[in-house]
């Protein structure tokens, strides 16, 4: 797939990895939707950056739990940037839930952000994109196939989504493909500790932390490559092999 004039949907574009996708691919003559959650400032200069390159770029808020939130997000961009292409799935929310307190409340949250926020994201984009061909890129992580303690919550959201590119990769073929990057660490959490940030390089095979630019390689092999549908391209040093 060519890049150029492609309108591209970058969920939680605003900043963290989100935003490196969306720099990275600015550098091309696309046209962008930038969705944010809370990050406004950071969003409005996402949209500065993109005039100054003179990119078309449409920029809006969505709590992507919420279904109506998704249909209003996906029309409105559509309206201003015409059909979406690629559809890139980022947002996430990431936050421990350990077993024995983990309640309703934040396993329904991390479920609704991580999961079935991207099923409904994919089934507004392609009501277009079956009619005009596309491509969806769900943002999984390689803890989607290892456990991670304390953190149940979010890494079955993740392996559901792993299952969910496969599922959609099949309905939607082959007009659209569908597919998963799942990295390992390529940013910290902002408040993650020294002793735990070391920890999870050791357990990496190249004892080495990635990069978004990592992921975003990643993208790109999957934006060229046209005969890759339903799979899991894994970015994590070997994390998932240890
Ligand atoms: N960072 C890593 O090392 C790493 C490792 C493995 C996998 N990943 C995956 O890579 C992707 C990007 O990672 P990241 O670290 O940049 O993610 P992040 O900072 O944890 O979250 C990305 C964005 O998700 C948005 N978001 C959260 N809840 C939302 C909701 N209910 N509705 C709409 N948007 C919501 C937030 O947007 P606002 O800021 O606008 O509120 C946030 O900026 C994620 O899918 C993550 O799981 C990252």
């Amino acid at each position: 797939m060519e890049l150029k004039n492609k309108h591209i949907l970058i969920t939680g574009a605003a900043r963290r990895v989100g935003r490196a996708i969306a720099d990275h691919l600015l550098q091309w003559d696309i046209r962008l939707t930038a969705h944010f959650y809370r990050s406004k400032k950071e969003a409005q200069s996402l949209v500065i950056q993109a005039e100054t390159q003179k990119r078309a770029i449409f920029c809006d808020s969505a709590d992507l739990r919420e279904v109506s939130e998704i249909k209003s997000l996906v029309e409105k961009s559509q309206q201003a940037l015409g059909p979406i292409d690629i559809l890139i799935n980022c947002a996430s929310a990431f936050y421990p839930t350990p077993l024995l307190q983990c309640s309703e409340m934040q396993w329904d949250d991390i479920m609704q952000a991580n999961l079935k926020g991207q099923f409904f994201m994919a089934q507004a984009s392609a009501q277009q994109m079956s009619k005009r061909g596309g491509l969806i890129i769900n943002i999984a992580d390689t803890h989607a196939s290892i456990p991670m303690k304390n953190y149940s919550a979010y890494c079955i959201s993740k392996a559901g989504l792993v299952m969910m590119t496969k599922q959609l990769a099949l309905e939607l073929a082959p007009a659209v493909r569908v597919n998963t990057v799942s990295p390992g660490p390529v940013l910290w959490p902002e408040d993650l500790s020294a002793s735990v940030q070391e920890k999870s390089v050791a357990q990496t095979l190249l004892k080495r932390m990635g990069c978004p630019k990592d992921v975003i390689d990643a993208i790109c092999f999957l934006i060229q490559n046209d005969y890759v549908t339903g799979q899991n391209l894994v970015v994590d040093g070997g994390r998932s092999l240890v």
